[in-house]
């Protein structure tokens, strides 16, 4: 008997080509590779010792135990969002631990990741308009594809998303008519994620000042995606933008556990504008009303002890040595290509390196057909952090990870990769320059 017609959703359907799901088939495609392209945490710095001892803490009565076994909220026990807020409070630096912030506005999720998504459910319709920093996170640019939002990328530099260009793109979308459909303005504000790049302490209120100044037609919010805002390996973190949204009505803070603490918990913290907080909880209470509530008391444990604390000195420590081996391998491997270029970030987990122009990075590229294939060595196409339907986009970047290999696998992934980057350069670099004359 022939099988009915399969029929999916549009959101389904448009979730279909997302660069995540390339990436993690390339990464099963090539398996064995040197991986300079997985965004995985540095698997030896995983606090397996402390999360034993501090879920052995939290079960130790047996009845206290079983309610932690049982559901939690839909945005997390209020107890719990207490000290997140304090933690938070630290993090801001704000002696008044930040009590006239109602708990109401925290929302304790799976992963940032999860704040991001229903967000975008809850904002857009299709055709409404997100700004992005370009490059950008790219999982997030498959989750407003998703939505169907239209994806309007900003010039970004080593100062992160420019005012400039911000105001530029509004006025354009002013003068087309389509102001009244910008929802959202995404930055990642510290050590983004592909760029390694922050916002400049003189930009971040300069970015939210034009979110208020062109919510004219409708409101628009600016989502500020502090990812890796722990980790911070040299210089001093300039103050949140949410720290100048003094009405606290414009930013939505995404803050994870996952890159200081543990993926593998997948507690994430959000602040949100008060309008927001019911079509959110609306939205959580229909996906999961309430996420693990078990991992939620672990991390906020580990807080109030401050073993997080002592935790994240550590992993800071461990990441600014591969920080440092990798811009080293850099220099000694690319320093003497020509046209080669990076980018050195205070913190993160990610180097962005840029190729002479003509030098395609994609997954159907020469390199990266030579890298994988016969170099082994793998790396993030910087292609995939712009809008897919953006004609103009750079093709020629890689984003590079010094996330999950040791100091002496990032030496040896780099030297691959400046082998791979000459061999194209020998092979077609002639054809290149007749080409271009
Ligand atoms: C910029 C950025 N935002 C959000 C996330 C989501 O992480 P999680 O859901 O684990 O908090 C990531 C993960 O890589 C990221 O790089």
């Amino acid at each position: 008997m022939e099988r009915a017609v399969l029929r999916l959703s549009e959101q389904a359907l448009r979730s279909a080509d997302q660069a995540i799901g390339f990436l993690m088939q390339q990464a099963v495609e090539n398996a064995d590779c040197i991986s300079l392209a997985a965004g995985l945490v540095d698997e030896q710095s995983l606090p397996v010792d402390l999360v034993r001892e501090t879920v052995g803490q939290v079960l130790q009565d047996a009845t206290a135990g079983r309610k932690l076994l049982q559901y939690g909220t839909t945005q997390g026990p209020e107890p719990l969002r207490r000290v997140f807020r304090d933690y938070l409070a630290e993090l801001e630096q704000r002696t008044d631990r930040l009590t006239d912030l109602p708990l109401s506005q925290f929302f304790l999720t799976t992963g940032s990741q999860q704040l991001l998504a229903l967000l975008a459910q809850a904002l857009f319709n299709p055709g409404d308009i997100c700004l992005v920093a370009a490059p950008t996170y790219f999982v997030f640019l498959g989750v407003l594809q998703a939505v169907g939002a239209s994806i309007v990328p900003v010039q970004s530099d080593q100062q992160g998303m420019c005012p400039v260009a911000l105001r530029a793109a509004l006025q354009r979308l002013d003068q087309s008519g389509l102001l009244g459909r910008v929802r959202l303005i995404y930055v990642v504000s510290d050590f983004e994620n592909p760029s390694g790049v922050s916002v400049s302490a003189d930009r971040r209120p300069a970015l939210l000042a034009l979110a208020r100044e062109y919510s004219r037609e409708s409101r628009i919010f600016l989502l500020e995606d502090a990812a890796y805002r722990e980790l911070r390996y040299d210089g001093q973190s300039p103050p949140s933008i949410w720290s100048y949204d003094r009405e606290r009505d414009t930013v939505i803070l995404a803050q994870t556990f996952s890159k200081s603490f543990s993926p593998g918990i997948r507690v994430g913290l959000g602040v949100v504008p008060q309008v927001l907080v019911k079509p959110l909880s609306d939205l959580k209470g229909n996906e999961d009303f309430g996420s693990a509530h078990l991992n939620q008391h672990v991390v906020a444990r580990a807080i109030k002890e401050r073993t997080y604390h002592q935790h994240v000195q550590r992993v800071r420590d461990g990441y600014r040595i591969k920080r440092d081996a990798m811009l080293e391998a850099a220099e000694q491997e690319f320093g003497d290509i020509p046209g080669v270029t990076w980018y050195r970030p205070e913190g993160g987990m990610y180097v962005w390196m840029r190729l002479p122009e003509w030098i395609g990075t994609g997954f159907d590229s020469v390199l990266f057909r030579r890298a994988t294939q016969v170099d082994k060595v793998m790396y993030v196409p910087g292609e995939l952090c712009y809008p897919q339907d953006w004609p103009s986009r750079p093709r020629c970047e890689m984003r590079l990870s010094f996330g999950v290999q040791s100091a002496d696998g990032i030496r040896e992934g780099m030297r691959r990769l400046a082998n791979a980057v000459r061999w194209v350069l020998t092979e077609q670099g002639a054809g290149s320059s007749a080409r271009s004359q």
